[in-house]
């Protein structure tokens, strides 16, 4: 049985630990205390029966921006828990503080190209899309999808090329919004 809960400063070392194993951007430990110091709402751990950390979400509020907004540092699930949901489960969980505790009006991300299956959670489980593609962005070269996804409508003046960029990437059409509170709803 694995619970999905806001993390804790006692969870940082394990989140870390999940990080190394499977992402290669990873942080200092001050950068997750920064984090849970900042907007403690945001953090969310997957932990397993035994107390085993095996997914997080590390997120943040964008205050400074002209639209405040939040943005999802990193997430990861344990290869050991994977396509179980818990992804999915842990960013609705932080989806709903960043707009019930701080009031965003949307959340933003940035994906490597090439990392389909996590293209496909935010496109075509979570309803992200596209709003750009930001280039050699990570320090390999290889370039970023910029993504979104708003809370309430799409501003007009973005969403046409938004879908245009999320259908081309994904050659699928873009789910509706109905879709997205659905899937958000179940986890
Ligand atoms: C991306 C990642 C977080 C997904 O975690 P997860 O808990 O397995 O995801 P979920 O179980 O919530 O699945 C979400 C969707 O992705 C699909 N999916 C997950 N893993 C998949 C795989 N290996 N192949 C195909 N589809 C997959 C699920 O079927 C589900 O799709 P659906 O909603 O259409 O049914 C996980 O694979 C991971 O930690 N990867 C390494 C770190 C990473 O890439 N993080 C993202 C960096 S931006």
């Amino acid at each position: 049985m694995v619970c999905i809960r806001p993390a804790t400063i006692d969870d940082l070392m394990q989140m870390q630990r999940c990080n190394l194993l499977c992402l290669p951007e990873n942080y200092q430990l001050k950068y997750y205390l920064y984090h849970i110091l900042s907007w403690p709402q945001l953090l969310q751990v997957a932990e397993d029966y035994d107390g085993k950390i095996v997914g997080y979400v590390l997120a943040k509020m964008e205050e400074e921006a002209a639209e405040a907004h939040g943005h999802i540092t990193s997430v990861a699930v344990a290869r050991t828990h994977r396509k179980l949901g818990l992804a999915t489960k842990l960013m609705s969980a932080t989806h709903k503080a960043m707009e019930e505790v701080f009031g965003a009006k949307y959340v933003s991300l940035h994906v490597r190209v090439t990392n389909k299956v996590a293209v496909h959670l935010y496109t075509q489980t979570l309803c992200y899309q596209i709003y750009d593609i930001e280039g050699k962005y990570y320090a390999d070269g290889e370039d970023a999808y910029e993504m979104r996804k708003y809370f309430g409508p799409v501003p007009p003046a973005l969403a046409k090329k938004a879908a245009a960029l999320t259908a081309a990437a994904t050659g699928k059409p873009v789910p509706s919004e109905g879709a997205a509170a659905k899937a958000e709803a179940k986890a």
